[in-house]
């Protein structure tokens, strides 16, 4: 069998000086392609652990390989996450003085594309999110699933083999969930990229291939539906 693409073994992470243990000995294996959802109370750990998944923070225990990099020991995170790892955000996190465009180009500076490769695959990575015509609109200037779309192919800049999701539409209505939601499960299917979401839509949860329960820092359930 081939390697899974992530492998967490045993981490942990502790707050305030150990009182808060925000990671208490996690172990996990994602096969590439899947797509996770993971589920839990807040203050569980979830934006602790796709932190660390994703290089945006280290473990104080315990190991993180993802795609063949153990991240412990990985000197260039920055280099790591712009190759490897598109991220959404909760709230989107758009750099409000730039353009649609220019937000979606930003992580393409860390590889080697000319400007014209570059404006090219962010024109066409915003028709797939459907914001054809809205490529030079600042982030004010579009609605909240707008901006969540832009920040969907932000995350597909550099057309990373993990895409991880932390409530990425915690802050949207409904309607705009599911829409966003859809998009996110299409893009899974269509690049068979590997998709963690965290996550308290039942509806993403339905579409997902596991679902993941984490509670104070531990997986008290993962099941395949
Ligand atoms: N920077 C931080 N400083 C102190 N405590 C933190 C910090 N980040 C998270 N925590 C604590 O770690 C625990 C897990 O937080 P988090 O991973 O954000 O949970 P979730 O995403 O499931 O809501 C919580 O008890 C939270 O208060
Ligand atoms: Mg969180």
């Amino acid at each position: 069998m081939s390697k899974p693409l992530i492998q967490v073994i045993d981490l942990v992470k502790t707050y305030d000086l150990g009182q808060t243990r925000a990671l208490d000995g996690i172990s996990l294996e994602i096969e590439s392609g899947e797509f996770v959802a993971i589920q839990g109370p807040s203050g569980s750990g979830k934006s602790t652990l796709l932190n660390i998944i994703s290089g945006l923070d280290r473990a104080e225990s315990g190991e993180v390989c993802v795609a063949g990099q153990r991240l412990s020991r990985n000197g260039d995170l920055a280099r790591f996450r712009a190759r490897t790892v598109g991220f959404i955000f909760q709230l989107h996190n758009l750099i409000p003085s730039l353009t649609a465009l220019e937000n979606v180009m930003i992580p393409m500076i860390e590889i080697e594309l000319s400007k014209k490769e570059a404006l090219q695959r962010a024109k066409t990575l915003l028709a797939r999110v459907s914001l054809t015509g809205k490529e030079h609109r600042m982030p004010t200037q579009l609605s909240g699933g707008e901006r969540q779309r832009v920040a969907v192919a932000r995350a597909l800049a550099n057309q990373p083999e993990l895409i991880l999701a932390d409530e990425p539409t915690g802050s949207l209505d409904s309607q705009t969930e599911a829409k966003v939601l859809g998009l996110l499960g299409e893009i899974h299917q269509e690049r068979n990229v590997t998709l963690i979401v965290v996550t308290h839509s039942p509806e993403v949860a339905q579409k997902a291939d596991r679902i993941i329960q984490v509670r104070d820092g531990k997986i008290v359930e993962d099941k395949r539906v």
